[in-house]
């Protein structure tokens, strides 16, 4: 397994190129399995999961081509030869859950396996099998898998009232509602930008689609779609952890292809932190204001309150700073494993269930510390890139799966930072 050494190095300077969003890739991904007609996806990020999903549909009997060095996925579902998404692929990434939509919506039937849990939660699914039933779907969920069959004449439109905000669940349902017969109307949907993405590319393939980005989406259903090109929106979530590199050992950062509208409550709570995010032609340019980081309060929601998925990152940048900050994450239930790894590092951390409260010290001291999960990891690189000394992060296949090139991309900021393979 990898490791990455860094050795603090002061303040950082440069410009970081954000790639395609790794979240919007995941999900634009199964929409090919909506037509058989050529589905080209631009701009697309070069990581772990994208070669997982890529895997699955691949298992499932569509083309997939990766071209320009996976900046480019050419995919066709002319013929599928098979409905089954297996165990073995779908317990490495959650995000395969994502083909069950759109394949019961074409094919009339899915069968794929229950996701399971992961480090950060339960992670249930039960929000996008209520979406599916509403729509007909006759769902049975035996030895793992979910069998799903469609009615005779295919899906029927429906109104779904989410009672909670789901990301996934809300991109499943409306990939499935393109072809329903009639309408169907998605309330208390999910706003994030890589559904409103999800949209604008099933839009270009010929669905009828009305709301997107707002908590009611309205889809007339089509009774087949075409293919389409698409460029993959910019990854906020990266945006959001490059943001944090001037941030958090001062200097000034450009990132390239990043956009204000994609990062507003996260780029707001970085301003009362005491730093500085300006739009640029090229991006966004971000640097500290003068003195020491201020201490915020910081409250996971959905789009578009603060990503859960900056949190982390966010609590690197905190421990650090002047003054007590406290931070609630209410998305997931187990969501604050990068603690006791910062806390390693001299962090002053107090977790209570779902509330962290960071004491801010002058400085963190290098260690050896673990990734846990995706955003833990990237969370103790940001701690490490100002702390004193050594780090060594080990467990970084993690990191892969939704960073790319990130010793890179840091080494050309003034990073001291390399891969130890192990
Ligand atoms: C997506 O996960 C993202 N993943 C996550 O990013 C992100 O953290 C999350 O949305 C929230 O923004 C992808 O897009 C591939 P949810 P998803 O359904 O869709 C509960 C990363 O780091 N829930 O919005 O799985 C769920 O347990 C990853 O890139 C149900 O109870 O998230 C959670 O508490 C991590 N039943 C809450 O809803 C369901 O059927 C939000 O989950 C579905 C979800």
């Amino acid at each position: 397994m990898d490791s990455i050494l860094i050795k603090g190095n002061g303040p950082l300077n440069g410009q970081i190129a954000i790639a395609g969003a790794k979240n919007a890739c995941l999900t634009l991904m199964p929409a090919t399995l909506l037509t058989d007609a050529p589905l080209t996806l631009t701009n697309a990020p070069r990581l772990s999961d994208i070669r997982t999903m890529t895997q699955l549909l691949q298992s499932l009997g569509a083309e997939v081509a990766s071209l320009q060095g996976g900046q480019v996925l050419a995919l066709s579902s002319h013929d599928l030869t098979s409905h089954r998404a297996d165990y073995d692929i779908v317990r490495k990434m959650r995000a395969s859950i994502l083909v069950l939509g759109p394949m019961l919506a074409r094919a009339g039937e899915a069968i794929v396996s229950l996701p399971g849990g992961c480090a950060i939660g339960a992670r249930p699914v039960d929000l996008h099998l209520k979406a599916l039933e509403a729509m007909g779907a006759v769902l049975d969920l035996r030895d793992g898998y979910v069998h799903a069959k469609a009615p005779a004449g295919g899906l029927k439109g429906a109104v779904i009232d989410f009672p909670l905000v789901s990301v996934g669940a809300t991109e499943n349902a409306l990939m499935a509602a393109t072809l329903a017969k009639g309408t169907t109307v998605l309330k208390n949907a999910a706003r994030e930008p890589e559904i409103v993405d999800l949209a604008q590319c099933l839009r270009r393939m010929g669905a009828r689609i009305e709301g997107e980005g707002t908590e009611t989406i309205t889809i007339e259903g089509v009774t087949a779609l075409g293919g389409a090109t698409h460029a993959v929106v910019a990854d906020r979530i990266e945006l959001g952890t490059y943001m944090l590199v001037p941030a958090i050992t001062g200097g000034e950062v450009e990132c390239l292809g990043g956009r204000m509208d994609l990062v507003g409550a996260f780029a707001e709570k970085l301003d009362a932190a005491g730093v500085s995010v300006s739009e640029t032609e090229r991006g966004l340019k971000v640097s500290r204001k003068n003195g020491r980081i201020r201490a915020v309060d910081v409250v996971t929601e959905p789009f578009p309150g603060f990503p859960t998925d900056l949190q982390a990152q966010m609590m690197a940048l905190l421990c650090t700073a002047d003054g007590v900050s406290v931070l609630e994450e209410r998305i997931f239930e187990n969501r604050f494993m990068h603690a006791p790894e910062l806390t390693r590092m001299g962090a002053r951390i107090d977790v209570q269930g779902g509330t962290a409260t960071v004491t801010g010290v002058e400085k963190l001291k290098g260690a050896p510390v673990m990734a846990t999960d995706l955003r833990a990891s990237v969370s103790l690189i940001l701690a490490a890139l100002a702390a004193e000394g050594e780090t060594v992060v080990s467990r970084v296949y993690h990191l892969d799966r939704g960073y790319e090139k990130v010793e890179e991309k840091l080494s050309a900021c003034g990073a001291l930072i390399e891969r130890i393979h192990g």
